[in-house]
């Protein structure tokens, strides 16, 4: 009898506490065998060829990406709510497969799929691991850390906190200044052996997980499962979390730049600066231009690490000076190679230019030209004493020779800075050689790059290179095109008062 009452009394407390309102999570996950069944031809048609046929992320393309697609066999998931290691929510796999990954192969497919659709297929691939069958049957289901006690803002002081806590917890991998360049950055393996990086802090755009301050706390809280990434939520007070979001939040940008079509010379009187260092730059805007690897030809390569540059010109009477800038994590060669790379290649830097300036939209073969269209190649290479760039003549990929003696006039200045290379290039801006580029003020000139991480393992045609874009010297004796755009702003803002000032009147 008493037993009766036990179990009665404790089945209601249970039922009680379901009612209340435990986390979703607790709950046994709603989708169904059916939802499965309709999720397979969706996974068929769409997430086969990067994910594989029973999704062990070897699909066709798989080989070619990095990071590799997910193997939803070991079910391994890596921006979850759930602490690292565990299995994620139903939630969190819908997310991921609505949003996509930014900075990855992995789309979102919100515009092409129904929510209905998206929840069939993430039913689906549970059915693929043996995991989420066997938590569901001993009714062991994760438990998804709280977000509470969000920040509205941070004081510079929590902010000079964070970076302290920081200082102690993250640069190891992310570097002191979070562009991802750490002491042990280089040697960082996911679990499944391929090299990983950690990321670029401040490259909020590529953030897979989402680039908000929660997202943010989430990320560091749970870790990220399969990669050197760890929790901190055993280790660390949410509220010291909290300051090291704040000082991520304070280095992050969350949208990519504008990319430029046109980087402007500008000319300047007297000297050009003597360093990539100098003050003097600061006056121009950065130019952006992205990077893409080189899979068009030769040794095709799929797997760059250096994503994008930042580009800045002087000129003045007699020479030019180009300044790119780009983050890369190692500056190579190493001190030391590591065991993935024993060739310990070392970082290379060109800045390509036709011989001769085309008259019209036509321009050179964008990979280094062919024979009807040459083009000048401006190579500097980490290995001398970072003063001297090679000229070489381009005519096709892996048809690049090095120009004459005479040729040879390009100065070099480099410094890599905790994650960031400065190279500073300086030639002369009429030298009047054949198949050499002479500039000229006022005239678009077409200007491309090709960047090698040798850390990477990166070196002939293996490499990230870009498109064509325009070079123009700004004219001195012209209105100045930074000047144009804000009096014409001025103007039309003028036109404004003038108009609210009329119809106040009348
Ligand atoms: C072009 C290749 C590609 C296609 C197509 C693709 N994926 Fe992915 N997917 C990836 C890559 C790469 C990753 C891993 C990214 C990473 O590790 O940061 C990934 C990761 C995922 C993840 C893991 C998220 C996490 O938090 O760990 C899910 C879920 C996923 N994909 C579902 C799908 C589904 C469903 C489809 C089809 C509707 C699909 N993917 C199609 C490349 C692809
Ligand atoms: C042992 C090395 C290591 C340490 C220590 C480490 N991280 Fe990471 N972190 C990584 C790696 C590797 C990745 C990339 C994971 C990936 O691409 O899947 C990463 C990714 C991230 C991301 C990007 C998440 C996203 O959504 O894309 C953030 C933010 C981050 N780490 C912040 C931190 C902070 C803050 C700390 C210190 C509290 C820290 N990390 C400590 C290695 C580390």
């Amino acid at each position: 009898m008493i037993d009766m009452k036990y179990m009665l009394m404790k089945s209601i407390v249970v039922l009680a506490a379901m009612l209340i309102g435990m986390p979703s999570s607790f709950a046994e996950s709603k989708l169904t065998a059916e939802q499965a069944e309709n999720g397979k031809p969706i996974y068929e048609k769409l997430c086969i060829g990067c994910h594989g046929e029973r999704g062990k992320g070897d699909g066709a393309a798989a080989n070619f990406l990095r990071p590799r697609p997910r193997n939803f066999k070991i079910a391994r998931y890596k921006f979850t709510y759930t602490m690292y290691g565990k299995l994620p929510k139903d939630s969190t796999i819908f997310n991921a497969i609505a949003v996509g990954l930014p900075g990855t192969s992995m789309p979102g497919w919100e515009d092409t799929l129904t929510d209905d659709q998206i929840w069939d297929v993430v039913a689906y691939i549970k059915t693929l691991s043996r995991k989420f069958t066997r938590a569901e049957k001993k009714k062991r289901y994760p438990k998804p850390i709280e977000i509470v006690d969000v920040p509205k803002e941070w004081t510079g002081e929590d902010i000079k906190q964070g970076y302290e806590l920081f200082k102690k917890n993250c640069v190891k991998c992310h570097g002191v200044t979070g562009l991802g360049s750490g002491s042990t950055a280089v040697a960082l393996k996911h679990d499944l052996g391929d090299r990983i990086w950690p990321r670029n802090l401040t490259r909020g755009w590529v953030y897979r997980g989402g680039n908000e301050p929660k997202d943010i706390f989430r990320t560091i809280a749970t870790g990220i499962t399969g990669t050197p990434m760890p929790a901190h939520l055993e280790t660390m007070k949410p509220e010291d979390i909290w300051k090291i979001v704040g000082f991520v939040n304070s280095i992050v940008k969350r949208e990519p730049p504008r990319v430029s079509e046109v980087i402007i010379s500008r000319y300047v009187e007297g000297g050009l600066p003597k360093r990539p260092t100098d003050k003097k730059w600061d006056e121009l805007p950065l130019e952006y231009i992205p990077l893409v690897s080189q899979i068009v030809e030769g040794n095709r390569w799929f797997t760059t690490t250096l994503e994008s540059i930042y580009v800045r010109s002087f000129y003045n009477n007699d020479y030019i000076s180009i300044l790119v800038e780009y983050d890369d994590p190692s500056q190579s060669p190493l001190e030391t190679p590591i065991e993935m790379f024993p060739e310990n290649e070392p970082d290379s830097f060109a800045i390509q230019l036709p011989t001769i300036i085309p008259t019209g939209m036509e321009k050179p073969y964008f990979l280094n030209g062919d024979d009807d269209a040459p083009v000048n190649l401006w190579k500097w290479t980490n290995n001398t004493n970072g003063n001297g760039a090679d000229a070489l003549l381009g005519k096709g990929i892996t048809n690049a020779v090095l120009m004459d003696e005479s040729s040879q006039n390009i100065t070099v200045k480099s410094v890599y800075d905790n994650g960031r290379w400065k190279i500073m290039f300086t030639r002369k801006l009429k030298v009047g050689q054949e198949s050499n580029l002479d500039f000229e003020v006022g005239k678009y000139i077409p200007i491309a790059f090709n960047a090698w991480d040798g850390n990477n393992g990166e070196k002939n045609e293996q490499r990230a290179i870009s498109i064509w874009y325009w070079l123009l010297l700004d004219s001195p004796s012209s209105m100045n095109v930074y000047l144009f755009p804000l009096i014409i702003g001025l103007m039309i803002a003028g036109g404004e008062v003038w108009l609210i000032f009329k119809a106040k009147k009348g």
